[in-house]
């Protein structure tokens, strides 16, 4: 690792500054804090490569991880919602669709052919990524799924993507572990396909009726087993210590300790006592009021205390998808709750 830095940085110096630009992006494992410090100190050599790495690297990763964003929103919470989500988060994803049943020139919606209520979310998920899948599927390389109450911190989504393959049949998300024997992502704390998944699913969504039922039962776990049957993999969303990223409530529930009793007992991966409930690299909040997005806002990208850290910086190493697939899909549910609705 650092004889690969001083090697783009020698380099670097003869062809110019913009190549060690590029190995820092291209760096394939994490190095530790010395190999950090060393490196960092080999850079300020150079003052304005230094000082371009850390302004650039979001913008980098905005280009080379596309994410598509939609919200599955309804016609009352267009002005009530949705148009804070617009306003907040959703700036920050690479291309904002919201999936409703009224057209509205003033959010722009898609309108979707499926009837409005609680008993449709399904039918307006499947409809919402075949119409994505028809008229998208380039636009992005992943593809999230978010409700109208819900905040993603797109910066860590993208570092989070960053290390694996579009091209890879997978997705992400708050893993859950009854009915589906893969497991299944929590609707409500958000999940993410790669563009491979996204087309999978398409395919045995308009052709299978058995893989994919046309039943109305729950949004996230319809999706799950119709992913299953499409052979898109369950992925792991954890940070490195085991702490979830995606999240089916919101901070107030979790912190300083988790007040549901249901959230425990769905997750896939039983969750270490000693472990927080959340990731610092965390991804995605539920239940959030309107006004909150705002304040979340404030809290993570204005307001800074005086002289205390400043995020990580460095790109996980690109994965092996095909030894990660293996792992992810012989990992399976013990299905130890039964189905009820
Ligand atoms: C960092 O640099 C110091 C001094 O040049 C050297 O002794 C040390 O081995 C380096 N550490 C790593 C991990 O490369
Ligand atoms: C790198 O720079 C820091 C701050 O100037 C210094 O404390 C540290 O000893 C340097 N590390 C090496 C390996 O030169
Ligand atoms: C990101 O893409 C934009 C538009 O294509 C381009 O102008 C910009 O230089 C790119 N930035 C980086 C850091 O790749
Ligand atoms: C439809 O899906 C079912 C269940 O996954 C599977 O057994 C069947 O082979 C599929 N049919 C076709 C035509 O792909």
């Amino acid at each position: 690792m650092f004889y690969r830095n001083v090697v783009c940085l020698l380099i670097g110096l003869i062809v110019g500054v913009r190549l060690t630009d590029f190995c820092d992006y291209v760096k394939l494992q994490q190095p530790n804090r010395s190999v950090r410090q060393n490196y960092t100190n080999l850079t300020h050599t150079n003052t304005l490569t230094a000082a371009q790495d850390a302004d650039t690297l979001p913008e980098y990763l905005f280009n080379t991880t596309r994410v598509l964003c939609w919200i599955m929103t309804m016609p009352e919470n267009h002005l009530r919602r949705a148009v804070h989500i617009r306003n907040t988060w959703g700036r920050r994803c690479n291309k904002l669709l919201f999936m409703t049943t009224k057209d509205d020139s003033f959010l722009e919606t898609v309108r979707l052919d499926v009837p409005e209520g609680r008993d449709y979310l399904w039918h307006k998920t499947r409809a919402a990524f075949n119409y994505i899948s028809d008229h998208h599927l380039d636009d992005a390389d992943w593809f999230l799924k978010a409700d109208d109450d819900s905040y993603f911190i797109m910066e860590n989504l993208r570092a989070f993507l960053y290390q694996f393959s579009p091209d890879a049949p997978v997705y992400f998300g708050c893993k859950f572990h009854p009915f589906v024997k893969q497991g299944y992502m929590s609707g409500g704390a958000g999940y993410v396909l790669s563009r491979a998944a996204l087309r999978r699913f398409a395919e045995v969504a308009s052709s299978n009726n058995s893989a994919c039922s046309q039943t109305q039962l729950s949004e996230d776990k319809e999706m799950g087993i119709c992913l299953q049957n499409a052979g898109v993999v369950a992925g792991d969303a954890r940070d490195e210590l085991g702490a979830e990223r995606f999240h089916p409530l919101a901070p107030i529930h979790l912190i300083p300790v988790d007040t549901s009793e249901w959230y425990p007992l769905y997750l896939f991966y039983k969750r270490d006592k000693h472990l927080q409930c959340c990731s610092p690299s965390s991804i995605s909040f539920h239940y959030i009021k309107p006004k909150e997005f705002y304040v979340l806002d404030y809290l993570l990208y204005v307001l800074r205390p005086f002289g205390v850290g400043s995020g990580a910086s460095i790109l996980p190493a690109k994965a092996d998808m095909s030894t990660l697939l293996d792992k992810w899909k012989n990992e399976l549910s013990d299905n130890i709750l039964k189905e009820e609705d």
